[in-house]
């Protein structure tokens, strides 16, 4: 698997499906689950099958954001912060985002380019659009564009490393120094929020983690706005950048969204994830010796959850390399995961994907990829997408 980083990866995964749900990979040294199925059984048990930083080192905790933060609690203390974030982001107590902090980012992004008649949407779009409205929701200067550059360096450097083999090197001490600053970045904020609230992200996580969560203080809000920055910003980006990519490269499906921007431009959000996703994959340990449809799995065992292979599944889904605007069950696809760790920014990012292609859609109506400039392709490995996006309007 390890060779298809910066391929288009779907062929090998159809051709891997055919070998069995799971398949092992000695490079990876790894189960990969690439059956929809699979990785909904998987994922769906948390009690087998656990997440990495169930046994991992304090170290890891830590520069991840902390010991408190939702991705790295586990039993009944995940459930309440679980319980926490789904309701300061669920649909309705995200809508107020849309206006004060989601559009005037978005509008401000097709601003910075829209007189030159060309832009670069990976970089001046699609990344732009998630750190800026975070910087926005957390009340920093989301148009201090060092600022928020800084922020996605020091989150890059995190990812680098915990994401990685996190060893003892140079990789960790730029963890480590990122971690340290996006404390110091983020302390001030939540010291603040306690006491003065608002209608900002920090301060809803105050109000609703003291009402949910017991014993709920400082470092609950630290740790979990730290988790909120790192997981809203790459994965929004490259889905936005997804989206950007299909909408120029179907006629079909540029005619619908741009004729009808209610249904369709919902059911396109979520073709997009189904079909591109933005992470490819999320990793599990086996906890104990068990059985997945059939293959044995040995506790210890490392399995890669492929999403980006079991969404397109053709037992589970018809047609699937195509898109499909009028799927039944558009929302089932496992782009945002499944079960108890069903991503919890989930509105939230379909929100921000769909009102970027709104406002994208409505302002530069000519939008087109420039055919003087490089072909995009599909870039990196987990984390991935389409790109560079070379427009003309
Ligand atoms: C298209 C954009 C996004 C994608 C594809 C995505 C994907 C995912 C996935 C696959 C997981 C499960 C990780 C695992 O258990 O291994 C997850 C969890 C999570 N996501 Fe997202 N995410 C997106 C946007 C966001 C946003 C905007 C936020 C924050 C506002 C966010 C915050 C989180 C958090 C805090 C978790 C941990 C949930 C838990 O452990 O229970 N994500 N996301």
């Amino acid at each position: 698997m390890l060779s298809l980083a910066n391929e288009e990866p779907f062929q090998a995964y159809d051709e891997l499906r055919k070998r069995g749900p799971l398949v092992w990979d000695p490079g990876m040294n790894c189960w990969l689950a690439v059956s929809y199925d699979a990785c909904k059984i998987i994922e769906t048990d948390e009690d087998t099958f656990h997440i990495l930083y169930a046994d991992i080192d304090e170290k890891v905790r830590e520069i991840n954001g902390g010991s408190t933060g939702i991705t790295v609690l586990t039993g009944e203390k995940h459930a309440a912060m679980r319980r926490v974030f789904l309701k300061m982001l669920s649909p309705h107590s995200i809508e107020k985002y849309r206006t004060a902090h989601v559009l005037p980012v978005i509008n401000d992004a097709i601003d910075r380019f829209q007189k030159r008649g060309s832009a670069e949407l990976v970089e001046e779009y699609a990344q732009a659009i998630p750190e800026r409205v975070m910087a926005s929701l957390f009340g920093l200067p989301w148009r201090d564009d060092a600022l928020v550059k800084q922020i996605a360096l020091w989150h890059k450097d995190i990812v680098a490393w915990v994401g990685m083999a996190h060893g003892p090197g140079e990789l960790m001490i730029k963890a480590q120094l990122a971690s340290d600053r996006l404390n110091e970045l983020f302390l001030p904020l939540v010291i603040e929020r306690k006491e003065n609230r608002g209608d900002d992200f920090i301060s809803s996580l105050w109000t609703q983690g003291e009402k949910d969560y017991p014993g709920f203080g400082v470092t609950e809000v630290l740790h979990n706005t730290r988790e909120a920055a790192v997981g809203a910003g790459e994965t929004t980006a490259n889905a936005i950048a997804n989206a950007v990519y299909l909408y120029l490269t179907n006629s079909e499906v540029h005619q619908a969204i741009t004729a009808d921007q209610e249904g369709p431009l919902n059911s396109f959000v979520e073709e997009t994830l189904r079909l591109l996703g933005s992470l490819q994959w999320r990793f599990r340990v086996a906890g104990r010796d068990a059985t997945v449809l059939g293959v044995d799995v040995k506790k210890g065992d490392l399995i890669c959850n492929l999403h980006a292979a079991a969404n397109r599944d053709p037992s589970h889904y018809g047609c699937p390399h195509a898109i499909d605007l009028a799927r039944k069950a558009p929302t089932d696809h496992l782009a945002l995961n499944v079960g108890p760790r069903l991503c919890v920014g989930m509105h939230l990012a379909r929100m921000l994907i769909r009102e970027g292609m709104k406002t994208l859609i409505e302002r530069l109506p000519e939008l087109r990829l420039d055919p003087s400039k490089e072909k995009p392709r599909f870039r990196n490995f987990s984390h991935r997408s389409y790109g560079p996006l070379n427009v003309l309007f």
